[in-house]
């Protein structure tokens, strides 16, 4: 049985993975009215898997016996100036994510719940993971110069992001 400070942070989980996965595809959407198909189709795929993931932690209260309550989500940030602050705000956005998955860790262990500590180590890989990813993408636009302005970088930009996602 899992005690209760854990189980609420798990529910709590359940509900950011699909704030994440609203974000994400707010994000695509934008960048859809922007023509930018790239960069739209990169993250219309990781707004899916963010969705996997809620179903991850949905699935694993309901092995325990929790009942999940989905509350209400709130809305994702819809201006961006360019794509730069698009990429950032994603970047900013799976740090927060990083930290709460570390503390779910945290408090698991604390609680010697060695079960939810397993299950939420799959997160913590996958949080670096997408930590690396964006720290790459990053490192692409630092390489190309890009700070959001209109070009051949932003060109390059969105067809990175593409390649990105046609190889994920
Ligand atoms: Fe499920 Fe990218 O955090």
């Amino acid at each position: 049985m899992l005690k209760p400070e854990i189980a609420k942070l798990l529910g709590e989980q359940v509900n950011a993975e699909f704030y994440a996965s609203n974000v994400y595809l707010q994000l695509s959407a934008w960048c859809e009215s922007q023509g930018l198909e790239g960069a739209a189709l990169f993250f219309r795929g990781h707004s899916l898997e963010e969705r996997t993931h809620m179903d991850k932690i949905f699935d694993y209260l309901c092995e325990c016996g929790i009942p999940v309550t989905i509350g209400a989500i709130a809305a994702p940030p819809t201006q961006f100036a360019n794509l730069m602050e698009v990429i950032n705000a994603a970047y900013q956005h799976e740090l927060k994510v990083s930290a709460m998955i570390k503390n779910i860790a945290n408090q698991a262990f604390q609680a010697q719940d060695y079960t939810t500590f397993n299950f939420i180590e799959w997160f913590i890989a996958e949080q670096h993971e997408e930590e690396v990813l964006f720290g790459k993408i990053l490192s692409k636009a630092k390489m190309l110069g890009f700070d959001g302005s209109p070009g051949q970088a932003l060109h390059h930009m969105d067809n990175f992001l593409r390649a990105v996602e046609q190889h994920a």
